[in-house]
């Protein structure tokens, strides 16, 4: 049997708890991310050390669209997009389909470490099916307003906060595991 990989999420939010605006725009992130690349101190959102290690990323369908027209950041990782339709191709994507055919499909290909990126209707289905086992959210100093929420509407989950940590521009990142999964 092949041998779980960890499953981690990362992901910044407003303080009204909003990844992206009404249109699915990240544009409001564009200060806070270039807080934390001007800041000396020794890389200060960890983005680099995190991304370095993983080795496949899992996204909704709409955040692949996303980013494919970023052109791709994420070098040779393997792409898992979650998505309702059947056959679904792309640049980059190694499988795409429902959550548990994801799931098995991460799983044969034995990958050590996959970054589950949201977007929130992502975050929301994995969480569904217990598949994170931990999760970094860095809190940006702003309250949005309106737009996509960083968790689709759902269940309640339980998670347990390991470490808070400030960072520049009042960046706020808070380190959860899901070792408790009771609720
Ligand atoms: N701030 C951040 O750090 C951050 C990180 C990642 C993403 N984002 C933002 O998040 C936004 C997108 O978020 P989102 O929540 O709207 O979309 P999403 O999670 O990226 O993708 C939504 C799509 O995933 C598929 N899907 C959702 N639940 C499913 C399920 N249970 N089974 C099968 N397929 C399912 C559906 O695709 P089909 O319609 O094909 O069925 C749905 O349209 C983007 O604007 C992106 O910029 C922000």
């Amino acid at each position: 049997m092949p041998a779980r990989p960890r499953y981690v999420g990362y992901i910044a939010q407003s303080l009204d708890g909003y990844i992206a605006t009404p249109d699915g725009g990240v544009g409001w992130l564009d200060p806070f991310n270039a807080a934390l690349a001007e800041c000396s101190c020794e890389d200060a959102g960890g983005y680099n050390a995190f991304i370095e290690e993983v080795d496949a990323v899992l996204m909704g369908r709409a955040t692949y669209r996303q980013v494919l027209g970023w052109g791709w950041p994420y070098g040779d990782r393997a792409g898992y997009v979650l998505t309702h339709r059947h056959d679904y191709k792309g640049d980059h994507i190694t499988a795409a389909g429902p959550i548990d055919g994801l799931r098995a499909a991460i799983e044969e290909n034995g990958h050590q470490k996959v970054w589950i990126m949201g977007g929130g209707e992502t975050q929301r289905a994995a969480l569904d099916v217990g598949m994170f086992d931990a999760l970094s959210i860095f809190v940006m100093p702003t309250i949005l307003g309106d737009g996509l929420p960083c968790f689709a509407k759902g269940a309640q989950h339980n998670l347990t906060l390991e470490k808070s940590s400030e960072k520049p521009g009042g960046i706020l990142q808070l380190d959860y595991t899901f070792k408790d999964r009771a609720a």
